[in-house]
């Protein structure tokens, strides 16, 4: 069967999706197949993954390593349900139990990763018998109703009712301290993100748990860590958490552990895991093919030494950058701010110019991009942070090249002229 062209698609899409699912670009390509750091359209164009479907394909696309052992499990069990008894999610389990920060050992599966930091969530209050939370503000958890309700970016509180749920926001560490003397014998734990990704690439300060920690512990509140979108290697450590040296009580994680395949986990320690006995499923959760899948990921992860490469490539890219925006002078007029994140999980706050708002001058950045080959990712609570968080076997060539066209689609963009 023939691909379908972008105009036929997005037609057809605006006619059989609900309008919520949301696209980049005014033309988008129909990408049809990947390999490695590249994509393909439906016209024979190549592009290189900056994006890597947002922290998603760290391993590459249709990695062989991955998909072959995937395929092989697919001819041979894809599906039992939990209550029947099968190796790979017991030797994922024991297997990530090495990957994971402190003495966090045993976990839960499922399938997504609203559903991890919603089971971890529901974990947090079953094991102190508290029904609160303190988030951040900026923070993106998810889009289950208590995730939701946990995410502190406007536009992705979707749900008008939301405001009912006892969460409680903090802006900064002093805010947490504040609400936890007030409030801390409702509340069952801080969520936090590493670096919050949706906010715009917004690591958490140095020192942000100095005090923080002591009094979560003081008020018997726990501590998690949703490592959805910075997990596995891609900070240049298995968990960015590690960075902070602080080891959280409950981690949740996905996207990156299934490298394509659909999977999401809550882990915590044996101590806090022997509250959680009353029976929980999940049908698909853990299933033999997503846990061969990830099985195969956490080996290749290892055996290509991917959190290193990601901390030694992530310094070349952050570099670059930087050049980039002091290229075009500092100061609040210029049109890119200073680089931030860590590892390959880099952001680059665009300001705009005189003419061109900040939002309007990213989107004109990222279309530039695509035309020229590279696609890059966007985020930001006004959607204007160019995002790099591609897949961690990306080359230095990769970067040179991209970095290039890059500088020279910013100075197009900022004259007003198209890159040819
Ligand atoms: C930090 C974080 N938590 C949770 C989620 C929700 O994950 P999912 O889209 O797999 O439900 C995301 C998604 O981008 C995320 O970035």
């Amino acid at each position: 069967m023939a691909p379908m062209d972008s105009d036929t698609l997005v037609a057809k899409k605006g006619e059989w999706l609900l309008p919520c699912s949301y696209h980049f670009y005014e033309r988008p390509p129909v990408i049809v197949s990947g390999s490695g750091t590249k994509l393909r359209d439906s016209e024979g164009r190549e592009y290189t993954d900056f994006f890597a479907g947002v922290s998603v394909m760290s391993c590459g696309h249709c990695n062989p390593a991955i998909i072959e052992p995937v395929i092989e499990q697919i001819r041979t069990l894809q599906h039992t349900t939990s209550i029947y008894l099968t190796e790979p999610v017991v030797r994922l389990a024991e297997r990530l139990a090495g990957f994971l920060p402190g003495t966090l050992s045993k976990s839960f599966f499922c399938n997504s990763g609203s559903e991890a930091v919603e089971g971890a969530m529901l974990l947090a209050r079953v094991a102190t018998g508290r029904p609160g939370f303190i988030a951040l503000e900026g923070s993106l958890h998810g889009r289950t109703w208590l995730t939701a309700a946990a995410t502190g970016i406007p536009m992705w509180r979707t749900d008008p009712f939301l405001d009912g749920a006892p969460v409680r926001f903090a802006r900064d560490a002093g805010d947490v301290l504040r609400i936890l003397a007030e409030r801390g014998d409702e509340t069952a734990a801080l969520l936090v993100e590493p670096i919050q990704g949706n906010a715009g690439v917004r690591p958490l300060p140095a020192g942000f748990f100095d005090e923080v920690l002591p009094a979560l512990r003081k008020a018997g509140a726990l501590l998690v860590a949703d490592e959805v979108q910075t997990g596995f290697a891609r900070t240049g450590r298995n968990f960015a958490i590690e960075r902070w040296g602080v080891a959280p009580d409950i981690l949740a994680g996905a996207k990156a552990l299934g490298n394509g395949f659909p999977i999401g986990f809550f882990s915590t320690t044996a101590e806090i895991a022997a509250r959680f006995t009353r029976p929980s499923a999940s049908t698909l959760g853990g299933n033999p093919v997503s846990a061969t899948a990830a099985l195969a990921v956490l080996d290749f992860i290892e055996k290509e030494g991917l959190a290193a490469r990601a901390e030694t490539l992530g310094a070349l890219l952050r570099g670059r950058l930087a050049e980039i925006a002091a290229s075009f002078g500092g100061g609040e007029s210029a049109p890119l701010g200073t680089p931030r994140g860590l590892g390959l999980m880099l952001g680059l706050p665009v300001r705009g110019t005189a003419d061109i708002p900040a939002p309007r001058m990213t989107d004109l950045i990222l279309e530039g991009m695509k035309d020229l080959g590279w696609l890059i990712g966007k985020n930001g609570l006004d959607r204007d942070v160019l995002a790099f968080q591609p897949p961690l076997i990306i080359t230095k060539e990769e970067i040179d090249a991209m970095t290039r066209d890059l500088a020279r689609v910013v100075t197009a963009v900022s004259q007003g002229v198209s890159v040819s």
